[in-house]
């Protein structure tokens, strides 16, 4: 006779933060959805946690609210399940408090710590006071979305608090970037086709680009901004997640630890920027008043609640070096601004030129360089920058451009929460930053930290442009930054 089993009994979400924006527009929508495609089990329970004195029906309007305006519609057969079984709790991130939830959570449950990140380590170690990190009943994972600290100093300190309690393995570190399609498809393109793999070396990439430009600004996040600035707000996670995936080695097995070793590996080899090189290695920027789009800008200075002596930087660019094999000597650059021309997010790889110029008496003085683009944003597209013949008598060159966009990006019937709460659901950790990564990419930017506190200012950049001229010695041989408008 077959031995018969139980039936796994379904999970619990808990929201700790539950009356916040993210919860209402982002993550409940996502679980709704997650839901309706029966991409997770119908019967996962809803619990929410915050101090505001809310009722289980005031949640559940609240959650209603947000699915209805920033999700795609509310499915009355899954809401009619959410709404028998949620429940809502109030109070502070103590023991005493959140041991209420100990009786609504008997099974496998998700701990999302919808909070602001200085309440992170309060939150995990009150939750394993009261016994909610013990996996007997079943697994227990928390979640919680960047910024892991602000300094190497104060993410370690955060690892050790999350640590008391809880296995690295329970740990879900949220990095928005790593739920997108692109990010996942560079992987794809680059090592499920061997002429990529092929050229993705020293000897046959000059240098790589790796850039987020936005329009924005501070869209009322000056309390948060003006204190993290854009080295930490993109450069330490998001553009370095771009760049370990561009970088690191290929694993050999498609494995969520073997991916995460392997950035891990990659982030160590990164060289350490010495103090007396910061100057030559980093850039940092603020935008003065300009133009975005026929619209007139102020001043980040000039903006609202932001001291007009503030040095915090709007625009961060820093140039990395690789000692190992593959990228010895070839400069990576990431650089990321607010309220510049337009929005681009991609990774550019410069190739050499070909050992010698054949066709110089054709037009090509300068041979051009052949790149290869990445791009997520505006477009999901994989391009390749290369010479070709024009058509006719003799031999004229011209630049041509083969471009593969992705027309069903956007159209993409998930977003990057939804990913990523599945991941969680399904205890895949590949799109996640494990705590040994979070720690060395807060090694690799903290020499330029260090060096901005200590002093100096940020170079001026109009708004609406490509942001400052480098310094001289940041490009050593290469031909400087692409054009954003390109
Ligand atoms: C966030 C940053 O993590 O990422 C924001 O805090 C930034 O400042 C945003 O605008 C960019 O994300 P996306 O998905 O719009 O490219």
């Amino acid at each position: 006779m077959p031995a018969t089993t139980e039936p796994a009994a379904p999970p619990t979400i808990v929201i700790l933060g539950a009356s916040g924006d993210l919860t209402k527009r982002l993550l409940f929508p996502a679980i709704h959805r997650l839901m309706s495609t029966g991409r997770i089990d119908a019967k996962t329970r809803l619990v929410g946690f915050a101090m505001d004195d809310w009722t289980t029906e005031s949640f559940l309007a609240n959650l209603h609210d947000g699915v209805a305006n920033f999700g795609d519609g509310v499915d009355e057969t899954v809401w009619a399940q959410i709404s028998a079984t949620a429940a809502y709790v109030k109070g502070e991130l103590d023991a005493t408090h959140l041991g209420a939830l100990t009786p609504l959570v008997t099974g496998p449950a998700v701990f999302y710590l919808a909070l602001p990140p200085p309440l992170f380590g309060t939150a995990a170690t009150a939750l394993g006071e009261v016994g909610l990190s013990d996996e007997t009943s079943g697994w227990r994972r928390l979640v919680i979305e960047k910024p892991f600290g602000t300094s190497v100093d104060t993410a370690t300190a955060l690892q050790a608090q999350l640590r008391t309690h809880w296995r690295e393995e329970q740990l879900f570190r949220i990095d928005h970037f790593l739920g997108k399609d692109t990010v996942q498809n560079m992987l794809v393109f680059r090592l499920a086709n061997r002429f990529v793999e092929a050229i993705w070396n020293s000897a046959n990439i000059a240098q790589v680009q790796i850039t987020a430009a936005e329009t924005l600004g501070l869209e009322g996040r000056w309390r948060y901004y003006d204190k993290a600035g854009a080295l930490r707000d993109m450069i330490q996670n998001h553009l370095m997640q771009l760049f370990a995936l561009c970088a690191m080695e290929p694993p050999a097995v498609w494995d969520g630890e073997v991916l995460r070793d392997h950035k891990v590996e990659l982030l160590r080899a990164v060289r350490s920027i010495a103090p007396e090189d910061v100057n030559t290695s980093a850039i940092r920027g603020q935008y003065v008043a300009g133009t975005i789009n026929n619209t007139n800008v102020v001043s980040y200075r000039a903006e609202a609640n932001i001291a007009p002596t503030s040095n915090t930087e709007t625009y961060a660019a820093v140039k990395l070096f690789v000692d190992n094999w593959r990228w010895q000597g070839v400069p990576f650059t990431l650089r990321s601004g607010k309220h510049l021309g337009t929005n681009i997010t991609e990774i550019a790889l410069e190739l050499r030129d070909p050992p010698m110029r054949l066709f110089t008496s054709a037009g090509l003085e300068v041979s051009e360089p052949n790149w290869i683009v990445l791009q997520l944003r505006p477009n999901e597209t994989i391009q390749i920058d290369a010479i070709a013949k024009k058509a006719g008598l003799g031999l004229d060159t011209e630049r041509i451009v083969l471009s593969a966009t992705d027309t069903s990006a956007g159209g993409a019937d998930y977003s990057a929460y939804e990913q990523l709460i599945l991941d969680v659901l399904m205890g895949d950790p590949s799109h996640f930053i494990r705590g040994d990564e979070a720690q060395e990419a807060w090694r690799i930017v903290q020499p330029v930290l260090d060096a901005w506190t200590a002093g100096g200012e940020p170079l001026p950049y109009a708004a609406g442009t490509d942001g400052p001229i480098a310094p001289t010695g940041f490009f050593d041989h290469q031909r400087g930054w692409r054009t954003l408008s390109q």
